[in-house]
């Protein structure tokens, strides 16, 4: 059992933090473990109930820190493992869980197992990653074994003379993916494991966990991608996503490792289908709590994942509830979701799904929040969501730190020769940098309060106006919507809980989703546009009395509104929604 007693991840809420980016304690530009401790009284105000830390393990930085060279070590740019130790031990006691992210699709080639494997073909640890031998080309030269492109471009194959061979790296080429297919690297994994469990940390997010096992021939022939254009690389993702023995690996990690703990547990999952979140969450047989599925976020680029995230396309907010209702009826009573509309691979949700503009900033990030909230499933705040940061636009490619957005650079611009202002417009758009400006905390500091130093990165240039302080002082502000929220949820079981049902799904700027449990019936009802809507409810809904609960408009108030006056009964018959306005209902 955790050091915090056993506990319902479902009625949870969760924190992401992204370290680097949340607070910098030693001025040296870069956020690290103390920083964090240092904030934990505003994660507490919000009233979350875990946090997510992004990988703070030993590691060359190549992806910030998801390439990781010893899994039991601290970065020393985040601190010491005794400044981890007081930052978990200062969470506990404000009754907040820690969820480590295991990054073990991959290692860095900095880990020690890939110096040596790489040395020969007979290392010990050769058997711990993925090789295969050249093909020779048509002009007798050599070549990749396929032509699957990664997910930071170029080849996902890289040559390693000492033993000619290629090696496999899904993601950069210093980050080697590892063979699950051998039982002493997986009994490495659990080991590692343990060590942070026993540490006491309360579970693990699982990074691109449906990566492990590869769906390759079973001879271990490996298939070319599918050519969907011009040049010998082709979007290669999804020849390494849910493999056949996937379930396998997940139920042995849960027998070797999680059973003996109280865990919370986590899967990323790109490309997973709503059968593979029933048979990986299924309360009965799921070997995890709970996936990050991608659907929803694929819906504003033209390829998604295998066509590329960067060809942009309109989101249609039919197709968002669409997606979001697959998942919420596929895993009612046989799985759970975990909801998320932002993390560090993400932009912006203000900016992607709601209107970053200065008229509706504040009450679309309200409005996000609220609807994201109120679907069936673990919510999940990413760091600054709270405070409904935007994206930052960059004036070139030279302000962006993030690996996936410089290659994307090279290669679209300097390689395939595509338009520079078209490109930059979609990092502005998709860049994961968007979500890695460091937190404005506070204004009236140096860099806002964020570092004493040269931030890593630059602050978000709304920083004056959009920072933590301002947010907590105001009681209008999207922080204490959100924390009004998370004490809605917790006290009321349906929101986590209950059955959905979606009315006006062919509406195209209004989502309606009641929500049923033990006798409760609510009603969320959100205007995802900048014009007045009325609401044409059936009148099955708008006969029975009904009270609002929580609002996203000062002139409406409901109940859970500290400061509120009179009653909060509502009409639904007449109900007109103003821009961008979310309602939760009680009726009846
Ligand atoms: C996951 C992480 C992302 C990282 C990638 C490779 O998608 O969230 O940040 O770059 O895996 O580890
Ligand atoms: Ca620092």
């Amino acid at each position: 059992m955790s050091a915090l007693g056993s506990f319902d991840h479902r009625r949870a809420v969760v924190y992401q933090i992204y370290p680097r980016s949340f607070c910098d304690a030693n001025g040296d530009g870069v956020g690290d473990l103390r920083g964090i401790t240092s904030k934990l009284d505003h994660l507490q105000a919000l009233g979350v109930d875990v946090v997510w830390l992004s990988p703070v393990y030993a590691s060359p930085q190549d992806d910030n820190g998801y390439d990781i060279s010893d899994y039991r070590a601290i970065a020393p740019e985040f601190g010491t493992m005794a400044d981890f130790d007081e930052m978990l031990a200062q969470m506990h006691a404000r009754g907040i869980r820690l969820v480590m992210d295991l990054v073990v699709n991959h290692s860095s080639d900095e880990h020690r197992w890939f110096t040596e494997a790489r040395k020969s073909r007979d290392n010990p640890f050769h058997d711990y990653y993925l090789w295969r031998e050249p093909r020779i080309g048509d002009d007798g030269e050599r070549q990749p074994p396929t032509n699957w492109e990664a997910a930071f471009n170029g080849s996902v194959w890289e040559w390693n003379e000492a033993t000619g061979e290629y090696y496999l790296h899904m993601f950069s080429r210093k980050q080697p993916d590892l063979n699950w297919e051998n039982p002493r690297l997986r009994a490495e994994v659990y080991d590692v494991m343990r060590f942070w469990l026993d540490k006491g940390v309360d579970g693990f997010r699982m990074d691109v966990i449906n990566m492990i096992s590869k769906p390759w021939n079973p001879d271990g022939s490996l298939p070319d991608a599918p050519v969907v254009r011009d040049g010998f690389l082709q979007p290669g993702f999804a020849m390494s996503c849910n493999g056949p023995r996937l379930t396998e690996f997940l139920r042995e990690m849960r027998r070797e490792v999680l059973d003996h703990y109280d865990t919370i547990t986590v899967g990323e999952a790109p490309l997973a289908t709503v059968a593979e979140g029933v048979a990986l969450t299924h309360p009965d047989t799921g070997a995890l709590d709970m996936l990050f599925q991608f659907e929803h976020m694929d819906l504003d680029s033209i390829g998604g994942h295998v066509g590329g995230k960067w060809a942009l396309k309109p989101l249609d907010l039919r197709d968002l509830k669409r997606t979001m209702q697959r998942w919420q009826d596929a895993l009612d009573g046989r799985g759970w979701n975990s909801l998320y509309l932002s993390n560090h691979d993400q932009p912006r949700p203000v900016s992607r799904f709601g209107d970053d503009g200065p008229a509706h900033r504040v009450a679309s990030a309200k409005l996000l929040g609220t609807w994201l909230h109120s679907h069936q499933g673990t919510p999940y705040i990413y760091q600054g969501e709270e405070l409904g940061m935007r994206n930052v636009a960059f004036p070139s490619i030279d302000h962006y730190q993030d690996i996936e957005s410089r290659n994307h650079w090279r290669t679209a611009v300097q390689e395939r020769g595509e338009d520079p202002a078209t490109v930059l417009r979609s990092l502005h758009a998709k860049s994961r940098d968007n979500a890695r400006t460091p937190i404005p905390w506070d204004p009236a500091q140096p860099n806002a309060g964020f570092s004493t130093g040269t931030p890593w990165l630059a602050l978000h240039p709304d920083s004056p106006e959009v920072n933590a302080a301002r947010a907590v002082a105001d009681p209008d502000s999207v922080f204490h919507h959100y924390r009004r929220l998370i004490r809605l949820r917790r006290e009321h079981p349906v929101l986590a809980l209950g059955h959905s049902r979606q009315w006006l799904a062919e509406h195209p700027a209004l989502s309606a989703m009641e929500r049923v449990w033990e006798g409760e019936r609510w009603l969320v009802v959100c205007n995802f546009s900048g014009q007045a809507q009325p609401v044409p409810l059936p009148t099955a809904l708008t006969g029975a009395p009904a009270e609002l609960l929580l609002g996203n408009r000062p002139e409406r108030r409901g109940r859970v509104d500290e400061r509120q006056h009179g009653a909060a009964a509502i009409d639904l018959a007449t109900l007109v929604c103003a821009p961008w306005e979310a309602l939760i209902v009680r009726m009846g």
